[in-house]
């Protein structure tokens, strides 16, 4: 973590910021997010991408991280959006992508939705089964539209990755069949209010290494060569996102890598080719800041240490047992050995553990840590759980700091909420 010096006065810093300083304003727990860190992240993705002579366009995944700051920031970088819901559609306009740039992807786009989408003319739609294809069809028409679509087919491939963030095998509830994507293409092909332009596919997240990726493409290349023999014209790839980071010890995966196999597979195709990546870019990019509340010690076991982030903030270890890297905002004195702790926050279910038996210097009530890689599906993934208000949100770039979210008050927990009268209530 570049972005990240442990140093002797201020402690841990992030993109020069002191991390104890931004909790000693804003409290804890806090997410701070790398504007810097994002945008080198983005250029060497898009920049790996060229280099390899590809013509890709990079629409960023939304879910990842939906703040507008780090939308706005996207888009003038001069990238789309690759989004899953009319919110996300919403998040975009707001911060300034062109709709044109963007792309909406799903299993399950409602009518609402996908008349935002047609009306504002997105870029895009990936279609993810054939009973879609023809509810798009019937709005387009009704709105005097034409969508431009791509077929998500499901290329049965492993992606080797986590059972809850696979999506690429034929018993995932996501996209078209392999063996049915070629006779749907013709079909949209023929329909009204639809321009059938070529295929997507995405397999999974948090991928480590590029064998599933040219399997995936392959047999995406081969489907564009057989539906292009039947006379069809396909003219856009979309190869989906999905490329892992460095959480633990494991290998970062590499852009230069997804784009050699990109090339090896689709390269010669002749087609527009678009990537869909989220994590890469904003996992490495964001911190949570918490504060230990308290030491469980009971004897000689693994003490417990509590902190003040729990599994409302940050979602992913207790969801997918992911490992999140923590590192004390103090610097380390070198007479504190390391020794097993338990990390776990106060919400009253067992599984809101950060980290179980992970070598820690002593964290005594009131230490403060950063549990790193949190920028994706962390603060997007929060909920207000146990009536915790959500964290507030930092954004750090070459030294300065701001609050881009302020965290939420107490009454905004319940504003939304009435106590109807005929329950004999008054509030
Ligand atoms: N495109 C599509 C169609 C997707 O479904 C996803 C992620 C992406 C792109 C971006 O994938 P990425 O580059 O971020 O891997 N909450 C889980 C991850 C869920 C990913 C869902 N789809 C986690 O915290 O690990």
């Amino acid at each position: 973590h570049p972005q990240l010096s442990m140093t002797p006065t201020s402690g841990l810093t992030f993109e020069g910021v002191a991390l104890n300083a931004i909790a000693d304003a804003v409290g804890t727990p806090c997410w701070v997010m790398g504007a810097g860190t994002f945008k080198r992240r983005l250029r060497r993705m898009d920049q790996a991408m060229r280099e390899a002579g590809l013509d890709v366009s990079l629409h960023y995944a939304v879910k990842a991280n939906d703040h507008l700051a780090v939308l706005s920031l996207v888009g003038r970088e001069g990238h789309g959006a690759d989004i899953v819901s009319g919110g996300e559609l919403a998040r975009t306009q707001k911060a300034g992508i062109p709709a044109g740039r963007v792309v909406f992807s799903g299993v399950g786009k409602t009518d609402a939705e996908l008349e935002q989408a047609i009306g504002l003319d997105i870029g895009q739609i990936n279609v993810e089964s054939a009973e879609e294809l023809d509810i798009i069809s019937a709005i387009a028409s009704r709105l005097g539209r034409t969508a431009r679509v791509t077929l998500r087919v499901n290329p049965d491939v492993d992606a080797k990755t986590h059972a809850k963030i696979t999506t690429g095998l034929a018993a995932n509830k996501f996209g078209i069949p392999f063996d049915d994507a070629a006779a749907l293409y013709a079909r949209a092909a023929s329909l009204p209010g639809i321009e059938a332009r070529g295929f997507a596919t995405h397999i999974g997240s948090q991928i480590l290494s590029t064998g599933p990726y040219r399997a995936a493409y392959a047999r995406v290349a081969e489907l564009v060569r057989s539906v292009r023999a039947s006379g069809q014209t396909v003219s856009h790839v979309d190869c989906g996102g999905g490329l892992g980071i460095a959480y633990r010890a494991e290998a970062e995966g590499q852009p230069e890598a997804l784009a050699a196999s990109i090339r090896a597979e689709l390269g010669d195709l002749g087609v527009k080719l678009a990537i869909e990546p989220g994590r890469w870019l904003a996992g490495p990019s964001g911190v949570l800041l918490s504060t230990v509340i308290l030491r469980k010690e009971y004897g000689m076991q693994t003490p417990f240490v509590v902190t003040d982030a729990a599994m409302n903030d940050l979602l992913r270890p207790s969801m997918y047992d992911a490992w999140h890297g923590i590192v004390p905002l103090a610097p380390h004195s070198p007479g504190q050995p390391c020794a097993p702790t338990h990390v776990v926050g106060p919400v009253c279910e067992s599984g809101d553990s950060f980290a179980r038996d992970r070598d820690l210097p002593p964290l005594p009530r009131g230490a403060r840590i950063a549990i790193l890689d949190a920028g994706a599906y962390g603060a997007v993934m929060s909920s207000t759980y146990n009536s915790r208000p959500l964290a507030a949100e930092v954004l750090v770039e070459d030294g300065e700091w701001t609050v881009i979210r302020r965290r939420q008050a107490m009454e905004e927990l319940w504003q939304d909420e009435t106590v109807p009268a005929f329950t004999g209530g008054t509030m």
